[in-house]
């Protein structure tokens, strides 16, 4: 059931990052998906896609057609990565879960989008140890056809590379991820919408994101999300709202600025 990279290949216990390098040259192995796995992609696909008109960012609803899923297939990775290439260059890249920091930003730097193959079980529907394909895939991949997002991904990893051993240029780097592709918020005509792939992948943290009264929602700093810690075990406290994809792209410079200051001097952060 595809499960037979992530279970086989171990991880390091002190990072919690799976042993991985390039010459893996792990695949999809699409035979292999079960009619379980079907059917875990469809109740998830089903039960989210109806949820997201009027709060999925309008880039996100046109990407999910163009890169064309649907409920009653598993996404092929070759089949999709032939759609990116031809739109922003990119490709969906398997590996076995999170990697390490400079070969996960090696390769989104050229343009590969790491994703895992394997499926959450049933039973498991709303409970994740770890990022499995519905969120990688689902999540992420509609948004590799929108160029400012990727041009963001590609530059922000130049960045993470440049500062690479700097634990505290990683974090930065990790919280503006987290805050923005993971859990960004942007504001559209037509009102709040979410671009980030770790609320689009998750049924209660949509309605949540956007209509809570509890979560703060600020305007997109790059300061301020360098200081702000992220959440992993419950929903955040904090999203951040962009105005724009171009917007966020164009705010490249200043966040090579801002993690270069931290770096000089040796910030603590909060
Ligand atoms: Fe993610």
């Amino acid at each position: 059931m595809n499960r037979n990279i992530k279970d086989e290949i171990p991880k390091d216990a002190s990072t919690g990052y799976y042993f991985y390098d390039l010459g893996m040259n792990l695949k999809q192995e699409y035979d292999k998906y079960t009619d379980k796995d079907v059917a875990v992609w469809k109740t998830l696909y089903e039960r989210q896609i109806k949820n997201l008109p009027q709060k999925a960012t309008a880039e996100y609803l046109r990407g999910i057609d163009t890169v064309q899923f649907v409920a009653d297939k598993i996404p092929n990775f070759e089949e999709v990565n032939i759609i990116l290439q031809k739109i922003t260059g990119w490709r969906v890249h398997v590996v076995p879960g999170l990697i390490p920091n400079k070969e996960f930003f090696e390769l989104m730097m050229n343009r590969n989008f790491c994703a895992t193959t394997w499926l959450r079980r049933m039973e498991e529907l709303d409970y994740l140890e770890e990022p499995d394909m519905f969120h990688d895939v689902f999540g992420h991949v509609p948004l590799l056809t929108n160029k400012e997002l990727c041009n963001f991904l590609v530059d922000l990893s130049k960045i993470a590379l440049k500062f690479i051993d700097s634990p505290l240029a990683i974090e930065c780097v990790a919280r503006l991820y987290w805050y923005t592709i993971e859990f960004g918020l942007i504001r559209e005509a037509g009102g709040m919408r979410i671009y980030g792939a770790g609320i689009l992948s998750s049924s209660g943290e949509t309605e949540y994101s956007l209509f809570s009264d509890v979560p703060k929602r600020i305007p997109y700093n790059v300061r301020q999300i360098v200081d702000t810690p992220y959440i992993k075990d419950r929903y955040q406290e904090q999203y951040f709202v962009i105005d724009s994809f171009e917007q966020l792209y164009s705010s490249i410079p200043e966040i090579e600025q801002v993690i270069a200051e931290y770096v000089v001097k040796e910030k603590t952060l909060v």
